[in-house]
């Protein structure tokens, strides 16, 4: 742990994205993205739809592969991991998605969906997985009774708690969630915001929170980077960058949020 207090969990130099389809020029999705995140820390991404917010999150998980520039991961460089290491880093670094129903077996109760994280990770014995699968129901203050319920008789947020806890139960250093709020009402967005804002800090876990909803990021980040068009125009504490933007663009962002303050200080009032 001491050897990478100062080390950034998470360090991307000039990472680029290019999707390449048959007949189609190649698409640009992210441009030479460098930025880095440290331990402990929560930093949001934003940006409209189609500036790459996905693509890097993608990239980083290893989900698709980078272009070109490097991921170092706790001072490694990602690409460099043997097996085992890369088998450990897609342990380490989750994510966590905005269709949470969907990213769970519609065939499997709450229950089964976190045994079998348990089991296929032989992460604890067999007879201790269910006191583990409660335990993990408790963190993300799900009632015990829907153990048993499958995805399509839960609520949107309840599903998210459900891939939540499936995530904690890898004991994730980096979590990365994509617009994990924005399918669910706006109650329901801060009751899910809040837990996932009380998780990093009771686990000490590093966040990194995609949101078109820059009340979202500002609730929830410590710093917040701005995309457009795949590349990287501003980062910095999330207080600055949206109080005193620099870049044209995150003031444009901004304006498009009618009466800005008053806009993100409602919105942060309800969340
Ligand atoms: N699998 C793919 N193949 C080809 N192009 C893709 C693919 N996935 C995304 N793109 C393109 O890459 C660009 C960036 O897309 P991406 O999904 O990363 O944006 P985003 O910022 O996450 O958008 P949104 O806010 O709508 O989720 C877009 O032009 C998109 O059409
Ligand atoms: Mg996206």
């Amino acid at each position: 742990m001491a050897r990478f207090r100062n080390t950034p969990v998470l360090e991307l130099r000039e990472l680029a994205v290019v999707y390449k389809s048959r007949g189609q020029p190649p698409l640009q999705a992210v441009k030479k993205v460098s930025l880095s995140v440290r331990r402990g820390r929560s930093l949001g991404i934003v940006g409209e739809s189609g500036c790459g917010k996905t693509s890097l999150a993608r990239a980083i998980t290893g989900i698709i592969r980078a272009h070109s520039g490097s991921l170092l991961f706790e001072g490694g460089d990602v690409s460099r991991l043997d097996t085992h290491g890369r088998r450990l880093y897609r342990r380490k670094v989750q994510m966590i998605f905005q269709d949470a129903s969907g990213s769970l077996n519609p065939r499997m109760t709450a229950r089964q969906t976190l045994a079998e994280v348990f089991t296929v990770h032989r992460l604890c014995s067999q007879d201790q997985i269910g006191q583990s699968v409660e335990e993990l129901l408790e963190r993300v203050a799900l009632p015990l009774k829907l153990l048993d319920a499958y995805p399509r008789e839960m609520s949107g947020g309840q599903c998210q708690r459900v891939s939540i806890a499936r995530c904690l139960a890898l004991q994730p250093e980096l979590i990365i969630a994509d617009e994990p709020v924005s399918a669910l009402d706006v109650s329901v967005q801060a009751r899910i915001l809040n837990l996932l804002r009380v998780l990093q800090l009771e686990l000490h876990l590093t966040m990194i929170m995609i949101s078109h909803d820059l009340a979202v990021v500002r609730h929830v980040c410590d710093e917040v980077a701005v995309m457009h068009n795949g590349e990287l125009v501003e980062s910095g504490p999330t207080v600055s960058v949206l109080e005193r933007p620099h870049h044209s663009y995150t003031r444009k962002l901004l304006a498009a949020v009618p009466d800005v303050n008053r806009a993100l200080n409602a919105r942060s009032g309800q969340l």
